[in-house]
């Protein structure tokens, strides 16, 4: 795809991946960029951002785990600023625990933002293109929606649905002339991940990198898009030997213990957890 001229939305788009993607998004000449996170001041500031590059940026607060709202701002967005050629599905929310010390509150928030919320404004968006003929949707999984890893039950199992949400799709909407692709990065230095314990051996890659690595795939066809040579090895090692993976994984996983306890950060002890995120 060919950004240049084009209108682009961006969801998450506040801070991290969803920041870098917005703005290197203005770097390829995007025309138009339609911000969306809850806070509308780090909006504002990426708006500032995206339009020193010449791109005109609309900022748009809201909570995606509020369907109807959702709705109500897809509509208006479109009218006003409409036609949106490329969808970033970006935003998403991350917890970590040991399964047996989970919260219902957290699981119910992971389910609503990357799930809920990313249905409700695709589903919205996606009608719109199919009226169009034209678009291409990019929905934000992980390397966790490919290896799932312990302490992340319910992240890994938002991120894999996203991956078959994103299968099951790109059939349904390719005669429609909307591209549907799937997005992977690894454990990636954001806000998301300063609370997480780290795998010691994963060299975590930065937003811009992961936006540079998304602008290359979104110039092909390829359904997935994977982030980093760690991606590539370990999708690739999880293909031909999937029980090996999941042995490193197992015999990497930290023993049970509650949240209070964990390890800091980039700990030597810290476990495989959030490496894949
Ligand atoms: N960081 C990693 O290691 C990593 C690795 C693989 C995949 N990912 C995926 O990459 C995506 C971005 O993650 P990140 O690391 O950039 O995280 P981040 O820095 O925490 O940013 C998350 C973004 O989601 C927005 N958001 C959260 N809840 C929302 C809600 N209810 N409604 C609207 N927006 C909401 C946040 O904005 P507000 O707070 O302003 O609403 C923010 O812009 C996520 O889907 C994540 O799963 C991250």
């Amino acid at each position: 795809m060919d950004v240049q001229g084009k209108t682009a939305l961006v969801t998450g788009a506040s801070r991290g991946i969803g920041r870098a993607i917005a703005i290197e998004l203005a770097r390829h000449g995007v025309t138009r960029l339609i911000l969306i996170a809850r806070n509308r001041q780090r909006l504002e500031e990426v708006a500032s951002e995206v339009e020193l590059l010449d791109c005109n940026a609309i900022v748009v607060p809201l909570d995606l785990t509020q369907p109807a709202d959702v709705s109500v701002a897809i509509a208006q967005v479109w009218r006003n600023y409409g036609p949106i050629h490329l969808l970033v599905n970006c935003a998403g929310v991350a917890h970590q625990s040991p399964f047996l010390q989970s919260r219902l509150p957290q699981v119910e928030q992971e389910i609503a933002v990357n799930l809920i919320g990313m249905y409700s404004i695709t589903r919205m968006v996606a009608r719109r293109m199919v009226s169009q003929r034209e678009g291409r949707i990019v929905n934000v999984s992980s390397l966790m929606g490919k290896v799932a890893a312990p302490t992340m039950a319910t992240y890994s199992a938002t991120k894999f649905a996203i991956l078959g949400f994103t299968q099951a799709l790109r059939s349904e909407l390719a005669p429609h002339n909307v591209q549907v692709t799937a997005l992977l990065p690894t454990l990636t230095d954001t806000d998301m991940v300063k609370e997480l314990d780290w795998f010691q051996g994963i060299m975590p890659m930065t937003p811009q990198q992961v936006a540079k690595t998304f602008m290359r795939g979104l110039r092909t066809e390829a359904p997935e898009i994977l982030v980093g040579w760690q991606s590539h090895l370990a999708a690739w090692v999880n293909r031909a030997a999937p029980w090996l993976v999941e042995k490193i994984v197992y015999w990497s996983a930290p023993p049970p213990r509650p949240a209070a306890s964990r390890l800091h950060r980039r700990d030597p002890h810290a476990p495989v957890s959030s490496s894949a995120l």
